[in-house]
């Protein structure tokens, strides 16, 4: 199959994703959805002694979407809260060893949804307010932008 500039990493992920799925009463879940390309993400977050117990997510986006949300929940997984916040959609790509650059902008998706389901999580908690829990928009690049 013809990999389009797409790493073994990347490929791999999108064929075997890992963590697949959905977390019943999750202690904290993200959405984020493109208006550009229509893409949405979902993260689903248990959570134990301050750390991800669990992390489940589900996907209706490209390929890439698929493999950076399976990279990201490999990545965040035992992982402590604000380690988890830290992640970057760069070190996701990295992780995956580089996504083509019109391809790039798919790696916000993974990341944006986990840093939403922690604030989720912080919210119930009563460790932020409601407003600061708003996703990101990393660097505000949308799908569909060259
Ligand atoms: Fe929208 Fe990849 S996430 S095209």
């Amino acid at each position: 199959m013809a990999q389009i500039g797409y790493s073994k990493k990347v490929m791999e992920h999108f064929m075997n994703p890992r963590n697949v799925g959905v977390i019943e009463n999750p202690d904290g879940y993200g959405k984020v959805g493109n208006p550009v390309c229509g893409d949405l993400m979902e993260i689903f977050i248990k959570v134990k002694d301050d750390r991800i117990d669990d992390i489940k997510f589900r996907t209706f986006g490209c390929g890439s979407a698929i493999a950076v949300s399976s990279m990201v929940t490999e990545m965040a997984k035992g992982k402590t809260l604000d380690e988890a916040m830290k992640i970057t959609r760069k070190d996701v790509a990295d992780e995956l060893e580089g996504l083509p650059p019109q391809k790039m902008h798919c790696s916000n998706l993974g990341a944006d949804a986990l840093h939403v389901a922690i604030k989720d999580y912080w919210v119930k908690i009563g460790k932020i307010k409601p407003e600061e829990a708003k996703a990101e928009g990393e660097e505000g690049e949308a799908c569909g932008t060259e």
